[in-house]
């Protein structure tokens, strides 16, 4: 491409594409967001900032999550460092007691709990190992949302999961999931090929809903899949991407090899990007697959070759966070080219529903 089609690529994107949501748009709160692993939420009260909120989440004796905030409204004590009684939890200052509700139980000076006196409680929803919570208010939830993943419930697959915390804005990871081109310059040969930086996904928007989708033919399998998939090289590899929301990207990777007849092999990988400010995100990752789901080597290694990657997502991303932050330099502003076609769409996407919802 030279440099005058970028150039005019470039203009085509700032005229035609819009507003995009940047630094500065408000945190896109109606939407469910992962605020933890099933597993991290017990009896043992959890302290999680999400979305610029404090929070504290518990299981009542049922086994039910609950969040709630962490804020004492009396004088502000972390209710986190307080203790459970049954379904309440008691804060550790005074002592007033508050039910999973958010209504006040107790106040140990007073005969009847000042109906008024009450914190905030978060909906949850628990889908197999994720917790997914509405930052919207009680009164906007819309379980039509919550994106369905059976992947991650039905015996007949399997995955792994990870979790990293990033000192930085979740955009910037929002547009490195819908960008492949990077693929070989931040994760090498383990990953990358050169026909990631070559081959320009198609994207299409559907309402606020980004979907991207590349086919590269006749490549040789990535080292770390081999064993997992049995395939014969070569191998078309069909890469779909779908951004409902913020909160999270559904990836499918389709593996189809020259045997015959044809072998094919599908994998899920999830990304869930949760602010916990405009400058630190919560990255949950996981990725299934429905073929030797009890192979714990195989588990071993899908869980190390994404980690691995997403790790070095992260280094380039908390990179990124440090120069925006020191630098003063006047007048910068990033430029877009082609291939951000993808994230361009998305970044308008995420700006209309912050529109929407201020
Ligand atoms: S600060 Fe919580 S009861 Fe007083
Ligand atoms: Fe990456």
């Amino acid at each position: 491409m030279t440099e005058s089609q970028a150039e005019s690529d470039m203009e085509v994107s700032a005229k035609t594409l819009g507003e995009m949501a940047a630094r500065s748009t408000p945190l896109i709160r109606n939407h469910w967001y992962v605020a933890a692993w099933a597993e991290e939420i017990s009896r043992t009260p959890l302290r999680r900032e999400i979305l610029e909120h404090d929070i504290v989440f518990y299981r009542t004796e049922d086994g039910l999550p609950v969040a709630l905030q962490n804020r004492c409204p009396h004088r502000s004590f972390p209710l986190c460092r307080g203790s459970l009684q049954g379904d309440r939890i008691q804060c550790g200052y005074h002592g007033i007691e508050f039910n999973p509700d958010g209504s006040c139980a107790h106040v140990p000076q007073l005969k009847a709990a000042p109906g008024g006196l009450r914190i905030e409680s978060y909906p949850l929803v628990e889908q197999g190992p994720f917790v997914w919570i509405w930052m919207g208010g009680a009164e906007n939830v819309d379980h039509s949302k919550l994106v369905q993943q059976p992947w991650f419930t039905e015996p007949t697959w399997s995955h792994v999961k990870g979790y990293i915390y990033m000192r930085a804005n979740y955009l910037g990871l929002h547009e490195n999931l819908l960008d492949l081109s990077h693929f070989p310059y931040v994760h090498g040969a383990a990953l990358g090929r050169p026909e990631h930086a070559e081959e320009q996904p198609t994207v299409r928007v559907e309402g606020n809903v980004v979907h991207s989708s590349v086919v590269h033919r006749n490549v040789a399998v990535a080292p770390k899949y081999m064993r997992a998939t049995n395939l014969v090289q070569p191998v078309d590899r069909t890469s779909e991407q779908f951004v409902p929301s913020p909160a999270i990207h559904v990836g499918k990777a389709i593996l189809e090899d020259a045997s015959d007849p044809k072998k094919t092999h599908v994998r899920y990988i999830i990304h869930c990007p949760t602010p916990e400010t405009l400058t630190t995100t919560h990255y949950f990752w996981a990725v299934a697959r429905d073929q030797l789901v009890d192979d714990e080597e195989i588990d071993a290694e899908s869980y190390a070759g994404a980690s691995k990657a997403f790790n070095e997502d992260k280094e380039a991303l908390e990179e990124i966070e440090a120069l925006i932050a020191r630098d003063r330099r006047a007048g910068f502003a990033e430029r877009i080219i082609a291939t951000d076609k993808g994230a361009v769409l998305m970044l308008r996407a995420f700006a209309r529903m912050a529109e929407e919802e201020s």
